[in-house]
């Protein structure tokens, strides 16, 4: 599909992730209303949706079932306003704590990001997890309209459906894509699960990966632990047969909607917004943190290594200022809620040493910003502090890429966040875990001359630009659903 035409396209595409993605929320007359959610996986999924239409099966968020009714209204009222259609799959609160708090964020997540210490293997999790992938496939079936319909299922929360599926005789291809990393093999092996999981996501026709190291880490569990199946092939689709069928394994990185970001930075109203930013940061560099709550994306260690750069440049003070937006998620879960804790006594601390007469060095906000706000605040940034433990891409990376029509902003990057495969030339890398390292990458981004930051940042955005979410899509269907593997092109990873 291209960004431009395709309305017409005869397969309907089934987007099946674990959440909608939209947020809902009662008014003050006490009506449900629809808005887009934030996370990476609506921010890349949500365009391509509304310019291609389909259908969008998830979780709405809520278990409140006597809503439902309610909720019918707000449904196709959003279906109207985002141009297709939704599905919502609901579930009972305990279902939704033990599946989604339980195994996916308390199982799944911390282990696939290599933080095994984090892990509460409960069985109970299990149960619920194969129970609620059973749910969403039964939902599925019941809407698969004809053979020709395109399924796409997303992400850790759903890696049983498609084994679900075939259990319920669908014989559509069925194509899956994991948002977040997957695992080197002797982490994989912790999971008291791990045969049944690689075993129900070789039921699905095409397992996706964001990267070759997550493509490898499977490829090595497979062949250790299933030793009668081999992966094979060369380029960016591996293949194999499981029980006479074809399976295929890829590595797509997923994107972003770079033209929307770079128009939207270009508008009156983000000029207007950065102009305001700029006057209440009047230090020479303003840096820029964007992060979901989560001890994955190195919210601490960026602090520290933030604090350092003080310690280590005292010429950097009244110079540098920070400004951290840190966007609530997931938090009945008390790993979160500890994490938002020691941010905020982080901050409190660093600012307690280091403020001076007309400078706070840390500008901390805990809420979500909406799209005319994030893209003034990438616009206003001289510099992005992306630091992840390990990140499956990591949208906000080529957001602010995007977002910096100028090309005068610096980007420092994790070398463990998938976007780092395709920006490493051109973004400054750094490891999350060395505190000095971050601090002396920043010392580097303040004395950067213009024309390297202009060189750097025009490489930068050619990628991103070149390998948007449309691209993403495109390359990832056809690998799908093309019958000659041979006429997929290069991979730019
Ligand atoms: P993840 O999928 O783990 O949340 P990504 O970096 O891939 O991480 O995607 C995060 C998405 O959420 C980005 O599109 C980013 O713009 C958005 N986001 C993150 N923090 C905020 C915030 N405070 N306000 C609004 N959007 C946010
Ligand atoms: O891929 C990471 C992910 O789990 C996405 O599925 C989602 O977009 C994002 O993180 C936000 O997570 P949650 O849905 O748990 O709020």
């Amino acid at each position: 599909i291209t960004n431009k035409t395709n309305n017409s396209q005869k397969n309907r595409l089934i987007i099946v992730s674990n959440r909608l993605p939209i947020v809902l929320s009662k008014d003050n007359k006490g009506r449900w209303q629809a808005e887009q959610g934030s996370g990476g996986l609506i921010t890349a999924l949500a365009p391509v949706l509304k310019n291609r239409g389909g259908l969008w099966i998830g979780w709405p968020g809520t278990s409140r079932a006597h809503d439902k009714k309610a909720l019918e209204s707000v449904f196709t009222r959003a279906a109207g306003d985002f141009g297709y259609t939704f599905e919502p799959v609901f579930l009972p609160e305990s279902l939704v704590n033990a599946y989604y708090f339980g195994f996916s964020n308390q199982v799944l997540w911390p282990l696939f990001h290599d933080l095994q210490t984090r892990c509460d293997f409960s069985p109970d999790y299990w149960n619920a997890y194969q129970k609620v992938n059973e749910i969403f496939a039964r939902t599925i079936a019941q809407n698969i309209k004809s053979q020709d319909d395109h399924i796409w299922v997303h992400d850790y929360h759903l890696m049983g459906v498609g084994q679900a599926l075939r259990k319920l005789h669908a014989t559509a291809k069925i194509g899956y894509f994991l948002h977040i990393p997957f695992p080197p093999l002797d982490i994989f092996l912790k999971l008291p699960w791990r045969f049944q999981i690689l075993e129900s996501l070789l039921c699905y026709d095409m397992i996706g990966f964001q990267t070759q190291r997550d493509r490898r880490n499977f490829v090595q569990c497979v062949h250790a632990m299933l030793n009668h199946i081999r992966i094979k092939g060369r380029g960016q689709v591996l293949s194999t047969q499981v029980n006479g069928r074809m399976v295929r394994v890829g590595n797509f990185p997923i994107s972003i909607d770079y033209n929307e970001f770079a128009k939207k930075a270009g508008t009156r109203a983000v000029e207007k917004r950065v102009d305001e930013i700029r006057a209440v940061f009047p230090s020479d560099h303003l840096i820029l943190g964007v992060d979901r709550l989560d001890y994955s994306k190195g919210i601490p260690e960026r602090l520290l290594a933030f604090r350092n750069a003080l310690q280590r440049y005292p010429e950097l003070e009244k110079k540098i200022s920070m400004v951290q937006i840190v966007v609530p998620s997931r938090q009945r879960i008390p790993e979160y809620e500890n994490l938002k804790h020691e941010i905020e006594q982080l901050i409190s601390e660093i600012n307690g040493t280091f403020t001076r007469p007309g400078w706070v060095p840390i500008h901390y906000l805990y809420q979500g910003v909406d799209r005319t706000e994030l893209t003034a605040l990438y616009r206003a940034a001289d510099i992005a502090l992306v630091t992840p433990l390990k990140d499956g891409m990591n949208l906000v990376a080529k957001e602010y890429c995007a977002s910096n029509i100028h090309l005068d902003g610096v980007l420092i990057l994790s070398e463990f966040a998938g976007a780092s495969s395709q920006l490493y030339k051109h973004a400054l890398l750094v490891n999350p875990h060395d505190i000095e390292g971050i601090a002396d990458a920043i010392n580097q981004a303040c004395h950067m001359g213009l024309d390297e930051r202009k060189k750097r940042m025009r490489a930068l955005r050619k990628i991103v630009k070149k390998t948007d979410i449309y691209w993403w899509v495109d390359t990832f269907l056809k690998a799908v659903f093309s019958h000659d593997l041979d006429t997929l092109g290069p991979l730019e990873d």
